[in-house]
């Protein structure tokens, strides 16, 4: 079947979808975007987080026929062109990418969190990356990034 729908801004396609591929295969293995992970494809590890609509989901467990007409951004959207969004810069910053395979879904999940809420809390912080799991960096460096990000953010920084 032939998917289309707006990634990232674009009108994209994706032409012999087989029924039961998912939007996370057609994101990596036809669009040319592979930042979305593929860790569990199981819906446990928010590795693989992109926005639907604006909501975020896990993209392997979404068929990508359920993305026809529909909105979609990933982490490749979340900069503007070259230059990385500040989460991105708050993530290097304060050293929170190891290994990397998480740092996607984290990524869209820390951006939707400061989206909804400017000044988060620790507890807000850690409910909103509930679903997001990381083998690599014990977490703390993560929340760093987050609350950096938030404080940059109310200093009156450029998003
Ligand atoms: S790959 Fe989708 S939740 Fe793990
Ligand atoms: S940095 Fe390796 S899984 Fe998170």
């Amino acid at each position: 079947m032939l998917v289309t729908c707006i990634v990232n801004g674009e009108p994209r396609q994706a032409d012999d979808v087989w029924e039961g591929e998912s939007l996370l295969y057609v994101l990596r293995e036809r669009l040319g975007l592979p930042g979305s992970k593929n860790a569990c494809e199981q819906g446990e590890c928010g590795s693989c987080t992109v926005y639907l609509d604006g909501i975020l989901v896990c993209a392997c467990l979404v068929a990508a026929g359920q993305a026809q007409g529909r909105q979609i951004r990933t982490v490749e959207g979340l900069g503007d062109g070259e230059a990385l969004a500040p989460i991105q810069q708050a993530f290097l910053r304060a050293g929170a990418v190891q290994c990397g395979f998480c740092t996607p879904g984290l990524l869209v999940a820390a951006h939707d969190l400061l989206e909804r809420s400017a000044t988060p809390g620790d507890a807000e912080i850690r409910e909103a990356l509930a679903g997001n799991l990381c083998r690599c960096t014990g977490y703390e460096k993560i929340l760093d990034a987050v609350r950096l990000a938030a404080t940059e953010r109310a200093g009156g920084q450029a998003r």
